[in-house]
């Protein structure tokens, strides 16, 4: 892992991608999109970025697509197109793109450069920046995957326009995320935005890659401070999980289960690192004004916590989780007694 991750800002970004890009003389050039980045954004970025791919290589949108299955499609895709150890790879696409492409570059030929294009909020402020590639194995997320730091992400706000708002609203539950573990006067900021618009969010992009890129630097192989990106993820990555596999329930998105798995950790602080409950109710009530309350049954939270234990954060059939002792105050390792998860959910719940 490098001592710096190379980002960049804005449209002009993409142009001098392409000088970097002819500078190394790739064998060959691939670019990963799914079949809305493939509608929405391919267009532009080739033109932003005049570059003539090899081929363009084409995934189905969505997390369920973000599976092994996948990745033996375009590693053959990649092969017959006759990529080579030196060949690079541009993800162009949400987090689901950034993962897999991710994972699929680095396990090509052993490892081939990767240049990461985050078109979504979330993989702009979250997915894209980091390092961590992988992908699904069935219900379970992000089991199998690989550390390792793109050549390059490039953040463009253009991108946004043709996001549709839930998604939208999915990234700022990151965003959120960033203010509640690393910075108070954030959280404030964002807390009373009015509406979650392209043109209101473009301008915190930056702050909250700042944050995760702090954490990152300290402990790219999540040994210790990593730990608190996982705020809400605990009991968010199980609850995605739950409702991903479901037969009839509605599909929440990354950022919609987190933001329950938020507010689920925040009550759990309450009561194993000393948050206060006026502090608690804060966040409860914040997420409450820009997320729909989902309605979760007892015999669907038996399900959650059972996906829970296969979580794999858990070391030695322990659950820990990161809590907050404060806002900008993050508890790790904090082992919970499960009694108190049916507690977390009836707090969820009340109004
Ligand atoms: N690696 C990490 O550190 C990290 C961090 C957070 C999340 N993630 C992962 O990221 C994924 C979620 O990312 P996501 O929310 O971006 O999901 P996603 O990639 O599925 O994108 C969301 C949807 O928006 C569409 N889309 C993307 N950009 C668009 C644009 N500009 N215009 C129109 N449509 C567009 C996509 O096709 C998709 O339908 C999850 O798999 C999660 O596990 C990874
Ligand atoms: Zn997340």
């Amino acid at each position: 892992m490098e001592d710096h991750i190379n980002i960049t800002y804005g449209r002009n970004a993409l142009q001098e991608l392409k000088e970097v890009l002819d500078a190394k003389h790739y064998s060959s050039l691939f670019v990963l999109v799914d079949s809305n980045t493939e509608t929405h954004c391919l267009p532009r970025f080739l033109e932003y970025c005049p570059v003539v791919p090899t081929a363009v290589l084409k995934m189905k949108a969505g997390e369920e697509f973000k599976n092994l299955s996948t990745c033996q499609d375009l590693w053959e895709e990649l092969s017959v197109q006759g990529g080579d150890r030196n060949s690079v790879l541009i993800n162009l696409g949400g987090g689901v793109v950034t993962d897999l492409g991710g994972f699929v570059a680095c396990t090509f030929k052993r490892g081939i450069d990767f240049y990461n294009i985050p078109t979504s909020l979330l993989a702009m402020v979250d997915a894209s920046v980091g390092g961590k590639t992988g992908i699904d194995l069935g219900a379970l997320k992000n089991q199998i995957g690989i550390i390792r730091e793109p050549q390059g992400v490039i953040i463009a706000e253009d991108w946004l326009t043709t996001l549709p708002q839930e998604e939208l609203r999915s990234g700022f539950a990151e965003m959120l995320k960033h203010g509640l573990i690393a910075n108070p006067s954030y959280w404030h900021t964002l807390k009373s935005i009015p509406d979650l618009s392209a043109k209101n969010l473009a301008e915190f992009i930056q702050p909250s890659v700042a944050e995760k890129t702090k954490v990152v630097l300290e402990d790219p192989y999540e040994k210790g401070l990593r730990k608190i990106l996982n705020f809400g993820h605990t009991l968010g990555h199980a609850i995605e999980s739950y409702y991903l596999t479901h037969p009839t329930h509605p599909r929440l998105l990354h950022g919609e289960a987190i933001a329950i798995g938020m507010v689920l950790e925040a009550y759990l602080a309450t009561e194993c690192s000393g948050l206060d409950h006026a502090t608690a109710e804060e966040i409860k009530q914040t997420f409450k004004g820009f997320y729909p309350l989902i309605s979760i049954t007892t015999a669907d939270q038996a399900a959650i916590l059972d996906l829970l234990r296969h979580d794999k954060k858990n070391k030695g059939g322990r659950i820990n989780f990161v809590l907050l002792k404060a806002i900008g105050a993050p508890d790790i390792d904090v082992e919970v007694p499960q009694a108190l998860f049916a507690k977390a959910f009836d707090y969820y719940q009340s109004a």
